[in-house]
Protein backbone atom coordinates (compact mmCIF):
# COMPACT_ATOMS: atom_id res chain seq x y z
CA UNK A 1 0.00 0.00 0.00
CA UNK A 2 1.41 3.55 -0.92
CA UNK A 3 2.51 5.28 2.10
CA UNK A 4 2.56 8.86 2.96
CA UNK A 5 4.75 11.16 5.01
CA UNK A 6 2.87 14.03 5.81
CA UNK A 7 2.79 15.84 8.83
CA UNK A 8 -0.97 16.92 9.24
CA UNK A 9 -2.88 19.10 11.41
CA UNK A 10 -6.39 17.97 11.74
CA UNK A 11 -9.35 19.88 13.12
CA UNK A 12 -11.95 17.76 15.32
CA UNK A 13 -12.53 14.57 16.59
CA UNK A 14 -13.47 12.43 14.16
CA UNK A 15 -11.71 8.79 15.01
CA UNK A 16 -12.30 6.84 11.22
CA UNK A 17 -10.45 10.21 10.33
CA UNK A 18 -7.61 9.82 12.56
CA UNK A 19 -7.22 6.51 11.89
CA UNK A 20 -7.24 6.08 8.27
CA UNK A 21 -4.72 9.43 8.30
CA UNK A 22 -2.39 6.90 10.46
CA UNK A 23 -2.70 3.84 8.59
CA UNK A 24 -1.59 5.77 5.59
CA UNK A 25 1.59 6.75 7.72
CA UNK A 26 1.27 10.38 8.34
CA UNK A 27 1.73 12.23 11.25
CA UNK A 28 -0.89 13.91 12.91
CA UNK A 29 -1.47 16.83 15.53
CA UNK A 30 -4.94 16.80 16.13
CA UNK A 31 -6.36 20.07 17.75
CA UNK A 32 -9.70 18.38 19.84
CA UNK A 33 -12.24 20.16 21.62
CA UNK A 34 -12.07 19.35 25.11
CA UNK A 35 -15.59 17.29 24.87
CA UNK A 36 -13.70 15.07 23.19
CA UNK A 37 -10.48 14.61 25.19
CA UNK A 38 -11.97 11.34 26.38
CA UNK A 39 -12.52 9.75 23.21
CA UNK A 40 -8.72 10.62 22.50
CA UNK A 41 -7.40 9.09 25.56
CA UNK A 42 -9.12 6.00 25.76
CA UNK A 43 -7.14 5.14 22.20
CA UNK A 44 -3.66 3.41 22.13
CA UNK A 45 -1.20 5.76 22.43
CA UNK A 46 0.63 6.40 19.39
CA UNK A 47 3.98 7.84 18.19
CA UNK A 48 1.95 9.28 15.35
CA UNK A 49 -0.54 10.48 17.03
CA UNK A 50 -0.66 14.56 19.22
CA UNK A 51 -3.63 16.10 20.60
CA UNK A 52 -3.69 19.15 22.09
CA UNK A 53 -7.15 21.09 23.27
CA UNK A 54 -8.59 24.47 22.25
CA UNK A 55 -11.65 25.90 23.45
CA UNK A 56 -13.26 25.98 19.70
CA UNK A 57 -11.40 23.96 16.99
CA UNK A 58 -13.65 25.84 14.47
CA UNK A 59 -11.42 29.26 15.41
CA UNK A 60 -8.48 29.99 13.56
CA UNK A 61 -7.10 32.25 16.55
CA UNK A 62 -7.94 29.76 19.19
CA UNK A 63 -6.32 27.00 16.43
CA UNK A 64 -3.03 29.16 16.00
CA UNK A 65 -2.82 29.92 19.53
CA UNK A 66 -3.39 26.54 20.93
CA UNK A 67 -0.44 25.49 18.58
CA UNK A 68 1.80 28.07 19.61
CA UNK A 69 1.33 26.96 23.72
CA UNK A 70 2.78 23.64 22.44
CA UNK A 71 5.82 25.73 20.49
CA UNK A 72 3.94 24.74 16.92
CA UNK A 73 3.69 26.99 13.91
CA UNK A 74 1.37 26.19 10.71
CA UNK A 75 5.16 25.49 9.41
CA UNK A 76 5.36 22.72 11.12
CA UNK A 77 2.22 21.23 8.55
CA UNK A 78 2.39 19.86 5.28
CA UNK A 79 -1.35 19.13 5.29
CA UNK A 80 -4.13 20.95 7.21
CA UNK A 81 -7.49 19.13 7.07
CA UNK A 82 -10.45 18.44 8.61
CA UNK A 83 -13.98 15.88 8.26
CA UNK A 84 -15.47 18.07 11.18
CA UNK A 85 -18.44 20.31 8.89
CA UNK A 86 -18.05 22.96 10.97
CA UNK A 87 -14.10 23.54 10.74
CA UNK A 88 -13.52 22.27 7.06
CA UNK A 89 -13.08 26.51 6.31
CA UNK A 90 -11.19 26.85 9.13
CA UNK A 91 -8.70 24.09 8.21
CA UNK A 92 -8.67 25.61 4.08
CA UNK A 93 -7.95 29.27 5.72
CA UNK A 94 -5.32 27.86 7.58
CA UNK A 95 -3.44 26.17 4.97
CA UNK A 96 -3.59 28.80 2.77
CA UNK A 97 -1.98 31.29 5.90
CA UNK A 98 1.16 28.51 6.14
CA UNK A 99 1.31 27.36 2.44
CA UNK A 100 0.08 24.16 3.54
CA UNK A 101 -2.24 21.16 1.08
CA UNK A 102 -5.59 21.76 1.66
CA UNK A 103 -9.17 22.60 0.12
CA UNK A 104 -8.59 25.67 -1.38
CA UNK A 105 -10.79 28.27 0.39
CA UNK A 106 -13.38 28.99 -2.28
CA UNK A 107 -13.73 25.01 -2.04
CA UNK A 108 -14.38 25.22 1.70
CA UNK A 109 -16.73 28.22 1.45
CA UNK A 110 -18.64 26.44 -1.57
CA UNK A 111 -19.01 23.26 0.02
CA UNK A 112 -19.86 25.04 3.44
CA UNK A 113 -22.07 28.30 2.57
CA UNK A 114 -25.78 27.24 1.36
CA UNK A 115 -26.01 30.40 -0.48
CA UNK A 116 -22.93 30.71 -2.18
CA UNK A 117 -23.29 27.12 -2.99
CA UNK A 118 -26.73 27.45 -4.34
CA UNK A 119 -25.12 30.15 -6.34
CA UNK A 120 -22.89 28.26 -7.89
CA UNK A 121 -24.61 25.35 -8.88
CA UNK A 122 -27.70 27.22 -10.38
CA UNK A 123 -25.23 29.32 -12.37
CA UNK A 124 -23.91 25.83 -13.80
CA UNK A 125 -27.54 25.16 -14.89
CA UNK A 126 -28.22 22.48 -12.52
CA UNK A 127 -32.12 22.61 -11.09
CA UNK A 128 -31.57 24.00 -7.49
CA UNK A 129 -34.34 25.76 -4.62
CA UNK A 130 -34.47 29.66 -5.22
CA UNK A 131 -33.00 31.48 -1.69
CA UNK A 132 -32.14 34.58 -0.93
CA UNK A 133 -30.41 35.53 2.82
CA UNK A 134 -32.29 37.86 4.93
CA UNK A 135 -29.95 39.70 8.23
CA UNK A 136 -32.67 39.30 11.12
CA UNK A 137 -36.06 36.71 11.20
CA UNK A 138 -37.75 40.03 11.10
CA UNK A 139 -36.81 40.93 8.03
CA UNK A 140 -39.00 38.40 6.76
CA UNK A 141 -42.52 39.96 6.52
CA UNK A 142 -46.32 38.17 5.20
CA UNK A 143 -46.30 41.03 2.54
CA UNK A 144 -47.04 39.10 -0.81
CA UNK A 145 -46.72 36.39 0.65
CA UNK A 146 -47.14 33.82 -2.03
CA UNK A 147 -45.22 30.20 -1.38
CA UNK A 148 -44.24 28.34 1.65
CA UNK A 149 -40.26 28.70 2.74
CA UNK A 150 -37.78 27.27 4.37
CA UNK A 151 -35.50 29.25 6.68
CA UNK A 152 -32.13 27.75 8.02
CA UNK A 153 -29.12 29.16 9.14
CA UNK A 154 -26.48 29.59 6.43
CA UNK A 155 -23.75 26.84 7.49
CA UNK A 156 -25.41 24.94 10.02
CA UNK A 157 -25.87 21.62 9.94
CA UNK A 158 -28.66 18.72 11.17
CA UNK A 159 -31.74 20.94 10.54
CA UNK A 160 -30.80 22.06 13.84
CA UNK A 161 -32.63 25.84 13.84
CA UNK A 162 -33.93 25.07 10.16
CA UNK A 163 -38.00 25.77 10.07
CA UNK A 164 -40.89 24.99 7.51
CA UNK A 165 -42.85 28.03 7.20
CA UNK A 166 -46.05 26.98 5.35
CA UNK A 167 -48.44 29.95 5.90
CA UNK A 168 -48.36 34.11 7.65
CA UNK A 169 -49.05 32.01 10.53
CA UNK A 170 -45.87 29.51 10.83
CA UNK A 171 -43.62 33.07 10.41
CA UNK A 172 -45.51 34.90 13.28
CA UNK A 173 -45.26 31.86 15.88
CA UNK A 174 -41.56 31.70 15.06
CA UNK A 175 -41.20 35.26 15.66
CA UNK A 176 -42.73 35.12 18.31
CA UNK A 177 -40.71 32.33 19.34
CA UNK A 178 -37.26 33.83 18.13
CA UNK A 179 -34.90 34.17 20.70
CA UNK A 180 -32.80 37.59 21.73
CA UNK A 181 -30.34 38.84 21.04
CA UNK A 182 -31.30 38.37 17.29
CA UNK A 183 -29.52 35.75 15.71
CA UNK A 184 -28.68 35.56 11.69
CA UNK A 185 -28.11 36.30 8.68
CA UNK A 186 -30.33 33.66 7.71
CA UNK A 187 -30.95 31.57 4.29
CA UNK A 188 -34.28 31.79 3.21
CA UNK A 189 -35.49 29.04 0.25
CA UNK A 190 -39.05 27.90 -1.62
CA UNK A 191 -39.96 24.94 -0.05
CA UNK A 192 -39.71 21.64 -2.57
CA UNK A 193 -41.90 18.82 -2.58
CA UNK A 194 -40.71 15.30 -2.96
CA UNK A 195 -38.93 12.37 -1.46
CA UNK A 196 -35.58 13.55 -0.37
CA UNK A 197 -32.22 11.30 -1.39
CA UNK A 198 -28.23 11.31 -0.53
CA UNK A 199 -25.53 10.79 -2.80
CA UNK A 200 -22.07 9.59 -1.18
CA UNK A 201 -19.17 8.94 -3.02
CA UNK A 202 -15.69 10.11 -4.32
CA UNK A 203 -14.13 12.56 -7.20
CA UNK A 204 -10.34 12.82 -7.84
CA UNK A 205 -9.40 14.95 -10.36
CA UNK A 206 -12.16 16.47 -10.78
CA UNK A 207 -14.46 13.38 -11.83
CA UNK A 208 -16.87 10.96 -10.07
CA UNK A 209 -15.60 8.07 -9.21
CA UNK A 210 -17.66 6.16 -7.29
CA UNK A 211 -20.98 6.58 -5.47
CA UNK A 212 -24.22 5.31 -3.95
CA UNK A 213 -27.77 6.71 -4.10
CA UNK A 214 -29.93 6.44 -1.18
CA UNK A 215 -33.48 7.49 -0.24
CA UNK A 216 -34.26 8.90 2.86
CA UNK A 217 -36.97 7.18 4.93
CA UNK A 218 -38.95 10.25 5.53
CA UNK A 219 -37.53 13.70 4.73
CA UNK A 220 -34.76 14.83 7.33
CA UNK A 221 -37.21 17.77 8.16
CA UNK A 222 -39.75 15.08 9.59
CA UNK A 223 -37.51 15.15 12.89
CA UNK A 224 -39.44 18.08 13.72
CA UNK A 225 -42.48 15.62 14.09
CA UNK A 226 -40.55 13.30 16.04
CA UNK A 227 -39.58 11.09 13.17
CA UNK A 228 -36.16 9.30 13.55
CA UNK A 229 -33.86 9.58 10.40
CA UNK A 230 -33.03 6.49 8.28
CA UNK A 231 -32.02 5.98 4.81
CA UNK A 232 -31.90 2.82 2.74
CA UNK A 233 -29.29 2.28 -0.18
CA UNK A 234 -30.85 2.17 -3.58
CA UNK A 235 -29.87 -0.67 -5.96
CA UNK A 236 -27.71 0.53 -8.60
CA UNK A 237 -28.87 -2.30 -10.90
CA UNK A 238 -32.70 -1.73 -10.11
CA UNK A 239 -32.62 2.29 -10.71
CA UNK A 240 -30.53 2.34 -13.52
CA UNK A 241 -32.23 6.02 -14.91
CA UNK A 242 -31.73 7.31 -11.18
CA UNK A 243 -28.46 6.42 -11.57
CA UNK A 244 -27.67 7.29 -14.42
CA UNK A 245 -29.65 11.37 -14.08
CA UNK A 246 -27.54 11.56 -10.51
CA UNK A 247 -24.38 11.09 -12.14
CA UNK A 248 -25.03 14.00 -14.46
CA UNK A 249 -26.27 16.23 -11.52
CA UNK A 250 -23.00 15.26 -9.37
CA UNK A 251 -20.31 15.72 -11.91
CA UNK A 252 -22.13 19.26 -13.04
CA UNK A 253 -22.62 20.27 -8.98
CA UNK A 254 -18.85 19.29 -8.20
CA UNK A 255 -17.50 21.08 -10.94
CA UNK A 256 -19.11 23.99 -10.47
CA UNK A 257 -18.41 23.88 -6.49
CA UNK A 258 -14.61 23.33 -7.93
CA UNK A 259 -14.62 20.47 -5.60
CA UNK A 260 -12.59 17.92 -7.40
CA UNK A 261 -10.54 15.40 -4.83
CA UNK A 262 -12.09 14.00 -2.01
CA UNK A 263 -15.71 12.61 -0.88
CA UNK A 264 -19.09 14.01 -1.05
CA UNK A 265 -22.30 13.72 0.60
CA UNK A 266 -24.83 15.54 -1.48
CA UNK A 267 -28.87 16.31 -1.07
CA UNK A 268 -31.29 16.31 -3.47
CA UNK A 269 -35.15 15.91 -3.61
CA UNK A 270 -36.94 13.57 -6.30
CA UNK A 271 -40.12 14.34 -7.81
CA UNK A 272 -41.91 12.46 -10.55
CA UNK A 273 -38.31 11.57 -12.01
CA UNK A 274 -36.92 14.99 -11.67
CA UNK A 275 -33.84 16.14 -9.22
CA UNK A 276 -33.57 19.40 -7.53
CA UNK A 277 -30.10 19.69 -5.87
CA UNK A 278 -30.57 20.45 -2.29
CA UNK A 279 -26.94 20.28 -0.54
CA UNK A 280 -23.23 19.11 -0.96
CA UNK A 281 -20.97 18.49 2.06
CA UNK A 282 -16.95 17.45 1.47
CA UNK A 283 -16.90 15.05 4.03
CA UNK A 284 -18.49 11.59 4.90
CA UNK A 285 -22.57 11.72 5.85
CA UNK A 286 -23.59 11.74 9.24
CA UNK A 287 -25.22 8.88 11.32
CA UNK A 288 -24.58 5.43 9.69
CA UNK A 289 -24.13 6.59 6.11
CA UNK A 290 -20.20 5.60 6.50
CA UNK A 291 -21.17 2.21 7.65
CA UNK A 292 -24.45 1.28 5.60
CA UNK A 293 -21.90 2.28 1.92
CA UNK A 294 -19.16 0.19 3.15
CA UNK A 295 -21.39 -2.97 4.15
CA UNK A 296 -22.71 -2.59 0.96
CA UNK A 297 -20.18 -1.93 -1.24
CA UNK A 298 -17.05 -2.26 0.32
CA UNK A 299 -16.08 1.25 -0.03
CA UNK A 300 -14.28 3.01 3.10
CA UNK A 301 -15.30 7.00 2.31
CA UNK A 302 -13.28 8.24 5.49
CA UNK A 303 -10.13 6.15 3.96
CA UNK A 304 -10.87 7.78 0.54
CA UNK A 305 -11.69 11.32 2.41
CA UNK A 306 -7.67 10.27 3.49
CA UNK A 307 -6.11 9.43 0.48
CA UNK A 308 -7.12 12.37 -1.55
CA UNK A 309 -6.26 14.57 1.20
CA UNK A 310 -2.90 13.32 1.27
CA UNK A 311 -2.56 12.57 -2.37
CA UNK A 312 -2.70 9.18 -2.50
CA UNK A 313 -4.87 7.36 -5.39
CA UNK A 314 -8.12 5.98 -5.21
CA UNK A 315 -8.41 2.04 -3.31
CA UNK A 316 -9.43 -0.03 -5.79
CA UNK A 317 -13.60 -0.43 -5.51
CA UNK A 318 -14.08 -4.17 -3.89
CA UNK A 319 -16.24 -6.35 -5.47
CA UNK A 320 -19.93 -5.16 -3.75
CA UNK A 321 -22.38 -7.57 -1.07
CA UNK A 322 -25.27 -8.78 -2.78
CA UNK A 323 -27.65 -7.25 0.08
CA UNK A 324 -30.00 -4.51 0.29
CA UNK A 325 -28.97 -2.11 3.27
CA UNK A 326 -30.24 0.75 5.30
CA UNK A 327 -29.53 2.39 8.17
CA UNK A 328 -31.71 4.21 10.98
CA UNK A 329 -31.62 6.11 14.28
CA UNK A 330 -33.62 5.34 17.07
CA UNK A 331 -35.88 7.04 19.35
CA UNK A 332 -37.26 6.79 23.24
CA UNK A 333 -40.10 8.03 24.82
CA UNK A 334 -39.02 11.40 27.10
CA UNK A 335 -37.51 11.09 30.12
CA UNK A 336 -34.29 9.60 32.68
CA UNK A 337 -34.06 6.12 31.71
CA UNK A 338 -34.57 3.32 33.80
CA UNK A 339 -34.34 -0.04 30.93
CA UNK A 340 -32.95 0.02 27.75
CA UNK A 341 -31.77 -2.96 25.48
CA UNK A 342 -28.44 -3.62 25.06
CA UNK A 343 -26.47 -3.80 22.05
CA UNK A 344 -26.78 -7.78 22.08
CA UNK A 345 -30.84 -7.28 22.08
CA UNK A 346 -30.95 -4.91 19.31
CA UNK A 347 -28.39 -7.12 17.20
CA UNK A 348 -30.83 -10.37 17.86
CA UNK A 349 -33.77 -8.16 15.69
CA UNK A 350 -34.96 -9.17 12.10
CA UNK A 351 -31.98 -7.69 9.77
CA UNK A 352 -29.57 -5.89 12.13
CA UNK A 353 -26.01 -6.46 11.60
CA UNK A 354 -24.92 -3.33 13.25
CA UNK A 355 -25.97 -1.24 16.32
CA UNK A 356 -25.26 1.17 18.69
CA UNK A 357 -27.32 2.17 21.87
CA UNK A 358 -26.47 5.83 23.00
CA UNK A 359 -28.64 5.75 25.91
CA UNK A 360 -27.34 4.57 29.06
CA UNK A 361 -29.23 4.05 32.42
CA UNK A 362 -30.15 7.16 34.15
CA UNK A 363 -29.54 9.36 31.34
CA UNK A 364 -31.92 11.57 29.80
CA UNK A 365 -33.43 10.73 26.15
CA UNK A 366 -32.22 13.25 23.63
CA UNK A 367 -35.22 15.60 21.85
CA UNK A 368 -34.70 14.49 18.57
CA UNK A 369 -36.83 16.95 17.37
CA UNK A 370 -34.07 19.08 17.95
CA UNK A 371 -31.31 18.14 15.43
CA UNK A 372 -30.60 15.08 13.56
CA UNK A 373 -27.69 13.59 15.21
CA UNK A 374 -29.32 13.45 18.19
CA UNK A 375 -30.76 9.65 19.02
CA UNK A 376 -30.92 6.97 21.16
CA UNK A 377 -29.11 4.74 18.85
CA UNK A 378 -29.45 3.74 15.70
CA UNK A 379 -28.69 0.12 13.56
CA UNK A 380 -27.84 -1.48 9.87
CA UNK A 381 -30.24 -3.64 8.57
CA UNK A 382 -29.78 -5.87 6.01
CA UNK A 383 -32.23 -7.86 3.59
CA UNK A 384 -33.46 -8.85 0.22
CA UNK A 385 -35.27 -6.04 -1.43
CA UNK A 386 -35.80 -2.06 -0.65
CA UNK A 387 -39.54 -3.00 1.04
CA UNK A 388 -38.11 -5.80 3.11
CA UNK A 389 -35.31 -3.70 4.46
CA UNK A 390 -37.34 -0.95 4.98
CA UNK A 391 -40.72 -2.68 7.10
CA UNK A 392 -37.89 -4.29 9.41
CA UNK A 393 -36.19 -0.94 9.83
CA UNK A 394 -39.71 0.29 10.55
CA UNK A 395 -40.38 -2.35 13.14
CA UNK A 396 -37.02 -2.21 14.79
CA UNK A 397 -37.38 1.30 15.63
CA UNK A 398 -40.78 0.65 17.14
CA UNK A 399 -39.36 -2.19 18.93
CA UNK A 400 -36.68 0.00 20.20
CA UNK A 401 -39.48 2.59 21.60
CA UNK A 402 -41.28 0.12 22.97
CA UNK A 403 -38.44 -1.60 24.90
CA UNK A 404 -36.68 1.53 26.92
CA UNK A 405 -38.49 2.50 29.93
CA UNK A 406 -38.19 6.09 31.39
CA UNK A 407 -39.51 7.78 34.20
CA UNK A 408 -40.40 11.50 34.90
CA UNK A 409 -36.84 13.47 35.18
CA UNK A 410 -37.01 15.37 38.90
CA UNK A 411 -37.54 19.02 38.90
CA UNK A 412 -33.81 20.94 38.95
CA UNK A 413 -34.02 23.42 41.49
CA UNK A 414 -34.23 27.21 39.36
N1 LIG B 1 -35.99 24.15 0.39
C1 LIG B 1 -36.39 23.06 1.06
N2 LIG B 1 -37.56 22.44 0.73
C2 LIG B 1 -37.99 21.35 1.42
N3 LIG B 1 -37.33 20.81 2.47
C3 LIG B 1 -36.15 21.38 2.82
C4 LIG B 1 -35.62 22.52 2.14
N4 LIG B 1 -34.47 22.86 2.72
C5 LIG B 1 -34.27 21.97 3.72
N5 LIG B 1 -35.27 21.08 3.78
C6 LIG B 1 -35.39 19.98 4.76
O1 LIG B 1 -34.63 20.34 5.91
C7 LIG B 1 -33.54 19.44 6.09
C8 LIG B 1 -32.31 20.20 6.60
O2 LIG B 1 -31.92 21.17 5.66
P1 LIG B 1 -30.51 21.14 4.95
O3 LIG B 1 -30.49 22.24 3.94
O4 LIG B 1 -30.22 19.78 4.46
O5 LIG B 1 -29.51 21.57 6.13
P2 LIG B 1 -28.57 20.75 7.14
O6 LIG B 1 -28.64 19.29 6.78
O7 LIG B 1 -27.21 21.32 6.87
O8 LIG B 1 -29.09 21.07 8.50
C9 LIG B 1 -33.34 18.78 4.74
O9 LIG B 1 -32.74 17.51 4.90
C10 LIG B 1 -34.77 18.70 4.22
O10 LIG B 1 -35.48 17.59 4.77
MG1 LIG C 1 -28.72 18.43 4.93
Amino acid sequence: MEQSSAEVLLLGWYEPALTALTELGAHVVNVLDPRDLHKARALEPSDAVRFLTVPDTRSSEEVVSGLARHGLTLSAFSHVCSMRELSVVTAAVLAAVGGCASLDVPTAIAVRDKFVQKQLVRAAGVPVTACRVVDLLTDLTVDGWDRPVVVKPLAGGGSRDTHVLADPQSLARLLAEAPEPPRGPWLVEDFVAGTELHVDGVVRAGRVQWFAVSRYLTNVIDIKAGVPVGSVVLEPAGHPGLYAATEALLQESLDALGHREGIFHLEMFERDGALTFSECAGRVGGAMIRESIRYRFGVDLPGEWARAALGLPMAPVPADRPEVCGWMQFSAPAGRVVEVPDVAAVLAQPGCVEAIVSLTKGATVPDISAASNLKAGSALVVGDTEEQVQARMLALSDWFARSVTTEAEPCRPS
